[in-house]
């Protein structure tokens, strides 16, 4: 299956019964396996989680810890980026040349990478001694 494919797929398990905005994202891994997630909502509204962050979690949890690809599509006029949040968590595991296609269900797509999403973010290397 194709990330779009896995990022179609899984975006139908959404749990999105607050905002009623369902979101699927995929992501490649090193290894060539595909990670998908779906944002899940919960009453107590903060707890929700989005789709990107369901798709880093199984990649994780499978063992793996840099991603090469994504793709994230949601149900909307225009592509949807990625929450601030999650631009930081897909900067933990992929480069910043890592190419970010976000995607509508009616066949729109904006292709980024995580450079251009998160300009100056912050790394490892600020965190050095001085
Ligand atoms: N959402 C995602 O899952 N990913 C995004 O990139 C943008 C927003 C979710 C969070 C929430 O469940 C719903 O979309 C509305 O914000």
């Amino acid at each position: 299956m194709s990330l779009k494919d896995s990022a179609l797929a899984v975006r139908e398990n959404a749990h999105a019964p607050y905002s009623n905005f369902k979101v699927g994202a995929a992501i490649r891994s090193a290894s060539g396996v595909i990670y998908a997630g779906c944002n899940v909502e919960n009453i107590a509204y903060p707890e929700g989680t989005c789709a990107e962050a369901g798709a880093i979690a199984a990649m994780v949890a499978a063992g793996e810890t840099q991603l090469t690809e994504v793709y994230v599509v949601a149900g909307s006029p225009a592509p949807v980026p990625p929450c601030g949040g999650c631009r930081q968590k897909l900067s933990e595991f992929g480069a910043s040349d890592v190419v970010v296609t976000m995607a509508t269900t009616g066949g729109m797509e904006q292709v980024m990478t995580i450079g251009d999403l998160l300009p100056g973010a912050f790394g490892a290397e600020h965190m050095k001694d001085v």
